[in-house]
């Protein structure tokens, strides 16, 4: 099968098409037909640490490969066609059509990739393409991870999103609406109508605005770009309030460990969860019009070192997606 593989860190020069063998699935896997995968900070992150959290750097490597990577295919997300089943497979049939997040395997940068039936994985909402479903998982999983888990979302909650433009910052205010707050979503002017079209009550352009400096305080502040740290945003914070930092280091997870100390306000880091209950929670949103797939460029295969480049540059608007093979 066509796969696009990299065996060393670097550039997205790194990324090349090649043949390898189509993989098999055990008993407790699916075998999917990928048509649809993407490029999230997670996949740049693998091939040469773009947007790894201050002083992680070193534990990154040490988990997926000090010198080389470990696995030589990225991809996590991916929509598709379950092709096979392993023996003791209940959840899926083939024909179905899925979609979700793999990051411990990732291999969906290829025409066929294997995925335990218990993982993030589920059937597609109806009536979405493979392109729009793809570009779900990661950043919905994450914001839901960060808002709902760690953060504790409550109906009625004054949420802000920090770098509402992104992938998780644009899933976390159409949850955080979804889940009845009332959001505030901060980015750039060339991004203030798509904020507001997620459906943020409120939009700061960071441009014009500083919102430390609005008297404003928030229930919740999710920073997803790691550009507003607890330091600034503490005073924003209600006294109860939670600063959850998606692109939190080192220095955030030991705030992290000082939230007793520290009269109400609370950090909040982690990693996002990839728990089918998430994903299908995630699908049962789209189903009911209350979040959507937002995509800022689709590329082909062939071309997946150009759409890398455009996730490095810090600036993409929601989802980069690759069209694989139909
Ligand atoms: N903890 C976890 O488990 C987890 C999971 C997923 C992702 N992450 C991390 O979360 C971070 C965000 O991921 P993502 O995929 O959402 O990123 P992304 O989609 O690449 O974010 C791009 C957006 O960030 C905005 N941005 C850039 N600089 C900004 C600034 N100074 N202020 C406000 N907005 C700014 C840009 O908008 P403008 O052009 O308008 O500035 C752009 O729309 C990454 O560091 C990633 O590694 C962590």
């Amino acid at each position: 099968m066509k796969a696009v593989v990299y065996t060393e860190y670097g550039d997205p020069e790194v990324l090349r098409l090649a043949d390898i063998e189509k993989p098999t699935p055990k008993e407790n896997e699916v075998l999917v037909k990928v048509y649809a995968t993407s490029v999230t900070t997670g996949d740049v992150n693998l091939r040469n640490f773009v947007f790894v959290p201050q002083g992680l750097g070193f534990m990154a490597r040490l988990m997926v490969g000090m010198n080389k990577p470990k696995k030589t295919v990225l991809g996590l997300e991916f929509a598709g066609e379950v092709v096979e089943i392993g023996t003791s497979v209940t959840r899926f049939k083939v024909g179905d059509k899925v979609f979700g997040l793999d990051s411990k395997q990732m291999g969906s940068y290829a025409q066929y990739k294997t995925v335990a039936e218990d993982v993030g994985i589920t059937t597609m909402p109806a009536n979405m393409s493979y392109e729009d479903a793809v570009a779900i998982p990661n950043g919905a999983l994450t914001a839901l991870t960060f808002l709902r888990k760690l953060g504790n979302i409550q109906k009625g909650q004054k949420v802000l999103v920090y770098g509402a433009s992104g992938s998780v910052g644009i899933a976390g205010v159409q949850i955080a609406k979804a889940l009845g707050a009332v959001v505030t979503g901060v980015c750039s002017t060339k991004n203030v109508e798509l904020v507001k079209s997620a459906g943020a009550d409120k939009v700061i352009d960071y441009t014009q605005q500083d919102f430390t400096q609005n008297g404003e305080t928030y229930d919740l502040i999710l920073d997803t770009v790691g550009k507003a740290p607890f330091a600034i945003s503490k005073k924003s914070l209600a006294p109860k309030g939670a600063y959850l930092a998606v692109a939190g280091g080192v220095r955030e997870m030991r705030q992290m460990m000082g939230n007793a100390f520290r009269g109400g306000k609370k950090v909040m880091a982690g990693t996002s969860s990839e728990s089918q209950d998430y994903l299908i929670f995630i699908k049962e949103l789209v189903e009911a019009g209350k979040f959507r797939a937002i995509v800022d460029r689709c590329y082909p295969l062939e071309e997946i070192a150009e759409a890398h480049r455009h996730v490095d540059s810090g600036r993409k608007r929601g989802n980069i997606v690759i069209s694989v093979s139909h």
